[in-house]
């Protein structure tokens, strides 16, 4: 009997030395940026951003000129992540993609890449989801506690998601319209700043009074959000105050900003707190481009202070689109053997 027990203890280490512990090659095309990853053993060692400038001058992002820019940068940008990750092709075990949400175009690019290089080099292929992967950024050199709440803030999406494991996440809230990244980059557009319009409105509203100027929140029930009503009441204001001074938005700009980043972020945290106070759950986590807002991850790092809960933001790198996001989930759905088929098409309406 202490034989047999002993024996399966031996086996069951010796079954865990045997657990793959992939090296996984990951790519994100589903926007403006074009990055690649590589992800070793669940540590990222190579995180490559190719953002394209293009877009700029058009004061948003133009589908047509994002696929070409990602066509053009994409075998650099793969070839960068694998130089500094020191990986050769014949350590990768597989490749993982965005498939979707995303433009269209710009996802075919990727996924097609993800195709050529994988059947040249006879590798797996993983699909993996870009709103799953913005959540799954906060288990990059972190790992959370479950079940937890994730407020996912980016270009294209507002998400409140209870997240019970790596993969496994439900929705409980999103927006009906407008998310909260457009809500920055439409209101910067109206005061004249350039695109991307988020950052700027950060920048500026570090020297201006949150307090100046008032703008209506929206009345929803429940955890979903709406924001296409705060950008209508700033357009009307703007016009309204700039009818009396032309010079309106240039003499008031630092106080238009900060005072339009405070409505925006009170939306964002009145929404989450309900939805951590009636969950029941005590860590959050912020994901996606918005999470880079300097006064979001103060006010964010706050609220969980004065209600004792654990908060984790992603660094930077990780809360804008990155392929590191997309190389660990791959490397999670590697361990449960997820692979798709090679039939794989990229989906721009893609649920979580
Ligand atoms: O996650 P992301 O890189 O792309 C999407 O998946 O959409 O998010 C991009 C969004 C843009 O709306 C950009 O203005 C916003 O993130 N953003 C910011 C900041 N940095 C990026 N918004 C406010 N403050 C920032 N510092
Ligand atoms: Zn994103």
């Amino acid at each position: 009997m202490l034989n047999f027990s002993l024996c399966s203890f031996y086996i069951l280490n010796l079954s865990f030395l045997c657990l793959p512990m992939p090296t996984i090659l990951a790519i994100e095309s589903s926007c403006d940026d074009t990055s690649a990853a590589i992800c070793k053993d669940g540590k990222i060692l190579a995180n490559i951003i190719s953002s394209q400038k293009v877009h700029e001058a058009w004061g948003g992002v133009v589908p047509e000129l994002a696929s070409r820019a990602h066509m053009k940068n994409i075998i650099v940008t793969v070839d960068m992540a694998m130089r500094e990750a020191g990986i050769s092709n014949d350590e990768l075990d597989a490749i993982a993609f965005t498939r979707g949400p995303g433009l269209i175009g710009s996802l075919l690019v990727g996924v097609s890449f993800a195709k050529g290089l994988g059947m040249a080099l006879d590798l797996p292929l993983i699909e993996v989801n870009h709103m799953q992967a913005h959540v799954m950024a906060n288990f990059i050199n972190y790992t959370p506690s479950y079940p937890h709440i994730c407020l996912t803030v980016s270009g294209g999406h507002t998400q409140i998601i209870v997240v019970k494991g790596p993969l496994d996440m439900d929705l409980i809230g999103e927006t009906l319209d407008d998310a909260a990244g457009e809500a920055f980059d439409k209101s910067a557009k109206l005061l004249g700043l350039p695109y991307p319009g988020g950052p700027m409105i950060d920048k500026f509203a570090q020297s201006g009074n949150p307090l100046r100027f008032k703008f209506s929140e929206p009345q929803i029930k429940g955890y979903d959000y709406s924001f296409s009503g705060l950008k209508t009441s700033i357009l009307y204001f703007i016009q309204a105050q700039t009818r009396l001074n032309p010079d309106f938005v240039k003499e008031n700009l630092n106080d238009l900003c900060a005072s339009i980043q405070k409505t925006i972020i009170d939306i964002l945290l009145k929404k989450l707190t309900l939805a951590i106070r009636e969950n029941q759950i005590n860590e959050i986590v912020l994901a996606g481009g918005v999470s880079a807002n300097s006064e979001l991850r103060m006010r964010f790092e706050e609220l969980g202070k004065a209600n004792n809960w654990k908060t984790h933001i992603p660094d930077f790198e990780y809360c804008t689109d990155n392929a590191a996001m997309i190389a660990i989930v791959g490397h999670y759905k590697y361990l449960n053997k997820d692979f798709c088929s090679y039939e794989v098409e990229p989906i721009a309406k893609y649920h979580l």
